[in-house]
């Protein structure tokens, strides 16, 4: 038998979070990259488009290179070289899963190009081990909203679907945010009062997101880490706070600084100035990886 020697995968953009379920709930979004892996006997090449072009390594320092050689050598294998082209669209260092979109990536092309020798709870382990933290990589990998946590065997996760009358939209601002400074800036220890509070609204959230988006909005509080972050990103902090004001569930993106409002934004808000605003759907199926090139950027299919 042949084995396929390129494949593309469509990888969609996530938020984490969603207000008080922090490291552990996710919803994956409909805004995508694409990325096609080739094996070859050449030195590693990297081409990207879009979102991130400019910016991103063209080698093997390119995180869905890094993320592919890390799952070869676990499956036992790795390439002389790698010819992989990306057609980003997810903004880059905004909240929105665009490192696990790229670990996801390399994670599910390198299982593709050996063959689909791991499971996708294999693929999740790696990506979360990658990731640090499972609450991206699992809606990215899995699709949906997702619940995420981490066993002694590493990330695990369960995916369901929201209710119709979830309707993500997204404020994405021109500035950057890192998460490793945004995680710098939470506490060491929570009041129990705290912690409290965010058991009873992360439990509500997924009750809400699934079954009755009327609570929504009193499901999305949170108390963990919103008000820690705010001072590193004031005006999504403010945005929140004028959003939540008009009754919206309105919560800071994953890590930052774009805001996601959950259901819906009234007219008067989709031109707020400073910000690109965007209305998806939720994803429901999350990476999905084919034979061949991506036929429509470069010209033909394989
Ligand atoms: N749960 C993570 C955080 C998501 O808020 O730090 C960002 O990657």
């Amino acid at each position: 038998m042949v084995r396929v020697t390129a494949f593309t995968v469509r990888v969609p953009a996530t938020s984490a979070n969603l207000g008080p379920g922090f490291d552990a709930l996710g919803l994956a979004l409909s805004l995508y990259d694409e990325v096609t892996a080739r094996v070859t006997a050449e030195p590693t090449t990297v081409r990207v488009t879009g979102e991130g072009a400019g910016d991103l390594a063209k080698d093997e320092e390119h995180l869905v290179i890094k993320a592919m050689r890390e799952t070869f050598a676990e499956i036992g294998e790795q390439p002389a070289g790698i010819e992989l082209t990306c057609v980003n669209a997810i903004p880059q260092a905004r909240g929105l899963g665009s490192s696990s979109a790229a670990i996801v990536a390399g994670v599910t092309l390198a299982n593709a190009l050996s063959g689909g020798k791991l499971s996708q709870e294999d693929e999740l382990r790696i990506a979360g081990r990658l990731e640090g933290h499972p609450d991206n990589v699992a809606p990215c990998l899995l699709g949906g909203f997702t619940i995420a946590w981490t066993s002694h065997d590493g990330a695990r996760a369960v995916s369901t679907e929201v209710h119709p009358a979830v309707q993500p939209a997204l404020f994405v601002p021109a500035n950057r945010g890192l998460t490793k400074e945004a995680r710098a800036a939470l506490p060491a220890s929570v009041p129990h009062a705290d912690a409290s509070f965010n058991a009873g609204r992360s439990a509500l959230l997924v009750y809400a997101l699934t079954k009755d988006p009327s609570l929504l909005f009193e499901a999305t509080e949170d108390r963990l880490h919103q008000d820690y972050r705010a001072p590193g990103m004031p005006e999504s902090a403010a945005l929140v706070k004028k959003l939540r004001g008009r009754k919206i569930a309105a919560v800071i993106s994953g890590a930052g600084p774009t805001v996601l409002a959950l259901s819906g934004i009234p007219a008067d808000f989709a031109g707020e100035s400073g910000w690109v605003c965007h209305t998806l759907a939720p994803e429901s199926a999350g990476a999905r990886v084919r034979p061949g090139n991506i036929s429509s950027t470069l010209g033909h299919a394989e």
